[in-house]
């Protein structure tokens, strides 16, 4: 089954069907004495997706391991968001094929990119080798379609381009035993016409409230400090089901859960409600960070994107955004889409030398192919972008910098949750998601301490417990 971009790209008005994954015993032993080993790209939904991947594989007994020299299954959860994605996964299969040459090891692709026909008709044509693709809509299909690979010892593809469903109780092995990533929604409906991820992720499907707060009150029992509710436009959380259930709504109840830390990603400026600022304000433990994308700050280009919002629009928005007490707020933004000018570029930096980030991601506009942008007139050179990028870069760089500052000697209340890659330092995020490095020992792990703030840099702070 090869993905195909039209059928991907369709909405229908059905109902999305919701059911329970279901262990197949029949499967339970194919990974018997073998080990795998899995490489992640992309955003956080492909970091959510590998931990239940990891999970499926060892209901099948395999067995995880951090080499992929030791490994007898390799598997690549892929990104499809720009072309170094692309590329960087394409160079990394030439690693891999260099094992495959040398040993017998099982291997496979998924993730967005397994969603794309170009893609896909390229690994069927010049990548025989790889063993099995499947997409981001069949992960709970992963043993079957491993084992059918294994016995039939042929290619099997299995892509479907569908508007998706919901498949609650996928087993999960979690990369971190402190905080967790929670869905709340798949998928997006939203076609900004630069973007590939509403045809590699499907229809927007929200989870049950139910489901949801289920999953958080385990991770309490189990000792989670922290949760992130995960979505590509969590603000429009509820949307899609008829329950009159909003995202304010699940904000509130999963904050009533007590749970120390609530966050979520990614907030598209157009869903933003009153409502949801009013519960950040009320309830302490949701945290006062905010990534709110702006792309680019010309109305004109902000149009041909198809964001929805204006310069101004998102502006009014940030400004109520920042009377949340100690707010930091972050963004995302694209150089060079085609037809931008300098004054529209000029338009950008307005912006950000208004809101004044506390980080951004800034990266140039990449075509991806079906994408209505993909056709878009791009008149513009690569030195233009590289050196607006950079100007960018430059701005956005000064404004961390300052926010960050402004921590020195302040104490602030941080999550202990791994080993630093400075020596006798931990680290973790403080509620408002700086990074910091934490002169401590190990038995302060998975705790919430305070912390006074040392050393600022422009990425990081270090700091000590008080
Ligand atoms: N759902 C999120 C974005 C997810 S993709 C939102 O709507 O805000 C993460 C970021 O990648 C986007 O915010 C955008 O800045 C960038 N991006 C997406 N498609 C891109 C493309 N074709 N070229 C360059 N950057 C892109
Ligand atoms: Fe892409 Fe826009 Fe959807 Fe974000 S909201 S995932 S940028 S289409
Ligand atoms: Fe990449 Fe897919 Fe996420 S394209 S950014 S891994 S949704």
């Amino acid at each position: 089954m090869l993905p195909n971009l039209l059928e991907a790209k369709k909405r229908t008005s059905n109902k999305v069907k919701n059911y329970k994954y279901i262990k197949d015993d029949r499967y339970k032993e194919v990974g018997k004495n073998k080990t795998y080993y899995i490489k992640t790209y992309g955003c956080q939904m492909n970091v959510h997706d590998s931990e239940n991947i990891k999970a499926l594989l060892e209901e099948m007994s395999f067995s995880e391991v951090d080499n992929m020299e030791d490994a007898n299954l390799i598997l690549l959860n892929t990104c499809a968001i720009r072309e170094n994605a692309h590329n960087k996964v394409f160079g990394f299969l030439g690693r891999v094929k260099h094992l495959k040459e040398t040993k017998n090891v099982i291997t496979g692709i998924c993730g967005c990119m397994a969603q794309e026909e170009n893609v896909v008709n390229e690994i069927k044509n010049k990548y025989k080798w790889v063993d099995i693709v499947f997409g981001t809509h069949n992960i709970s299909q992963l043993p079957r379609i491993l084992s059918d690979s294994i016995n039939n010892n042929k290619q099997e593809i299995e892509v479907l381009s569908c508007e998706g469903d919901i498949i609650e109780d996928i087993p999960v092995k979690r990369d971190s035993k402190y905080k967790a990533w929670v869905n709340i929604m798949y998928g997006c409906d939203k076609f900004c016409t630069y973007c590939i991820v509403p045809y590699t992720r499907g229809k927007q499907r929200s989870r049950n409230p139910k489901d949801i707060i289920r999953e958080v009150e385990k991770l309490i029992k189990d000792g989670y400090k922290e949760v992130t509710l995960l979505g590509q436009n969590v603000n429009a959380y509820g949307k899609d089901l008829e329950l009159n259930y909003y995202m304010g709504d699940l904000l509130r109840d999963v904050a009533k859960t007590g749970i120390d830390r609530v966050r979520f990603v990614t907030s598209h400026p157009w869903d933003f409600t009153d409502e949801m600022i009013t519960i950040i304000k009320e309830y302490d433990n949701v945290m006062p960070y905010i990534h709110l994308p702006l792309q680019s700050g010309s109305n004109r280009i902000l149009k041909l994107m198809g964001r929805r919002y204006t310069k101004e629009s998102y502006l009014e928005l940030f400004n109520k955004l920042k009377t949340i007490s100690n707010v930091s707020i972050t963004t995302d933004i694209i150089v060079g889409f085609p037809g931008e000018t300098e004054d529209d570029f000029k338009e950008t930096l307005d912006v950000v030398n208004t809101c004044k980030y506390d980080s951004a991601f800034t990266f140039i506009f990449s075509p991806r192919v079906g994408t209505p942008a993909a056709k878009m007139k791009d008149d513009i050179s690569l030195d233009t972008k590289n050196e607006r990028l950079q100007r960018l870069n430059e701005l956005v760089n000064k404004y961390a910098n300052l926010n960050n500052q402004k921590y020195l000697n302040k104490i602030v209340n941080v999550l202990i949750e791994n080993k630093s890659n400075k020596d006798d330092y931990l680290m973790g995020y403080t509620d408002t998601m700086k990074l910091v490095n934490v002169k401590c020992d190990e038995s302060y792990l998975g705790k919430i301490v305070k912390v006074k703030i040392v050393g600022v840099k422009t990425w990081s702070l270090d700091g000590e417990i008080v």
